[in-house]
């Protein structure tokens, strides 16, 4: 496994739509692996391909496993999603606004209304539907990295967006 690199927004891989996971052979494995393992070292809660450069509709999503998430997100927290052509197929009219930073653009946070709860369908690493039913800070994660495979970025539709100050780092965890 390796931790690969993050590209931020100069690269031109990181606006473009991503094309569908075709093939779940040894490669796809071992990308997975590896954006896990990039995840992790990050840390952050959530990883798409386009961020590592492969312009494929993939993405590793990850809460914390700290005492505090596991109080607040129960079996959510630490539990690893690895979902390839991931698709929302029902989301909430409830909306919420909260924060979000992204780990391709480092140093920044904004504020973003997204749906309160979502439902996610896709393949699982191996090539097997899954369906997902996601809400609060999990639904956020999904609906962000579910953009990136699309191009689109937070700050593309943040209400506000603001520098990061030193303490707050352990607020929120990128994605
Ligand atoms: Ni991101």
């Amino acid at each position: 496994m390796a931790v690969l690199e993050i590209i931020q927004p100069g690269n031109p891989v990181l606006r473009k739509k991503a094309i569908r996971v075709m093939s779940f052979d040894n490669k796809l494995q071992k990308l997975v692996d590896d954006m896990v393992e990039t995840l992790l070292d990050a840390p952050g809660v959530g990883l798409a391909a386009p961020q590592v450069e492969v312009s494929q509709r993939l993405i590793v999503v990850r809460l914390p496993d700290d005492e505090e998430s596991r109080e607040e997100y129960g079996k959510e927290a630490g539990k690893l999603y690895v979902v390839a052509n991931p698709e929302i197929v029902k989301s909430s009219k409830a909306m919420v606004e909260g924060t979000e930073a992204c780990l391709s653009i480092p140093g920044f946070y904004g504020t973003v209304d997204r749906h309160e709860s979502v439902t996610v369908k896709g393949l699982d690493r191996e090539g097997k539907p899954i369906r997902i039913k996601a809400k609060g800070w999990l639904a956020r994660v999904f609906q962000h990295e579910i953009d990136h495979l699309d191009g689109q970025l937070y700050i593309d539709i943040a209400k506000e967006i603001w520098r990061a100050r030193p303490e707050d780092e352990e607020e929120t965890i990128a994605e």
